[in-house]
């Protein structure tokens, strides 16, 4: 989270069940340029020890859940890296999927309120990401439901996805709310998604495809940068989207 209570984390996770997502067959051509302007980068530690150069200071958050694959019921999910790992990859926060009404709701709460009572041995946050099964609605009733549990299990910040209402979502749910993008989508919708969720109350984003799988990767990420943190509109997010990209870095 920068000064401003608002964040922009870029995630890269997708290969732990997706395998060579589109846009990320080569993770460290991808990541390499988009890291000035990442708040956080959300990834595996196999990405992380192959494709980001340790002299990288950008804030981890280590993907610790998986075990299944689009092949298998998603939902069967364990806890994959321990906390020991995460502090020796010195991870900001530690990241890990709930499947609420799936058929293994139980087992994956369990694995968050797990996660929680050992990253509370050391001061390691822990993000819960409410993954939708395919028979879940995407709306404010259902995702009110499981950002809710996942704040009251421990999770320290819930990424989960918006919808109509979405309001509603992030004023039953007492710790902070990211967006997950979801599925390509062109860049201005987009950008009104991040828009939206920040006028109703995210604290920003974590989003990976409609970034990564930019034509303009770079400027998408800086549009983004601009709807979150400076408070842009979606026209003036566009046109920092069509522009020629300056060679400076950001400082963090
Ligand atoms: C996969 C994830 C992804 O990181 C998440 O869905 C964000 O990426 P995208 O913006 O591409 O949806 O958590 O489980």
């Amino acid at each position: 989270m920068m000064k401003d209570g608002r964040t922009v984390m870029l995630a890269v996770d997708h290969g732990y069940f997706q395998g060579p997502t589109t846009g990320l067959e080569n993770p460290r051509k991808t990541i390499t340029p988009l890291l000035p302007y990442a708040d956080s980068l959300a990834l595996t530690r196999g990405v992380l020890r192959t494709s980001v150069d340790p002299s990288q200071k950008i804030p981890i958050i280590l993907r610790v859940s998986g075990g299944t694959s689009i092949l298998k019921e998603l939902s069967d999910e364990v806890v994959t890296t321990s906390i020991e790992e995460a502090l020796r990859l010195n991870a900001s926060a530690v990241a890990l999927s709930v499947f609420v009404g799936s058929e293994h709701e139980k087992q994956t709460l369990a694995n968050l309120a797990e996660l929680v009572n050992e990253g509370e041995r050391y001061g390691m946050p822990v993000m819960a990401i409410t993954a939708v099964g395919r028979e879940m609605a995407r709306d404010a009733r259902y995702l009110g439901l499981a950002c809710r549990i996942a704040a009251e299990l421990g999770a320290s910040i819930v990424k989960t996805y918006y919808c109509e209402d979405f309001q509603k979502v992030v004023e039953g749910c007492p710790v902070p709310v990211v967006i997950a993008g979801g599925k390509k989508l062109p860049e201005r919708e987009a950008l009104q998604l991040a828009f939206d969720a920040v006028s109703e109350g995210a604290v920003g984003v974590d989003m990976g495809r409609n970034i990564f799988q930019s034509s303009n990767p770079v400027g998408m990420i800086r549009a983004i940068r601009a709807v979150v943190h400076d408070g842009k509109g979606v026209d003036e997010a566009m046109r920092l989207f069509g522009e020629k990209q300056p060679a400076k870095q950001i400082a963090r």
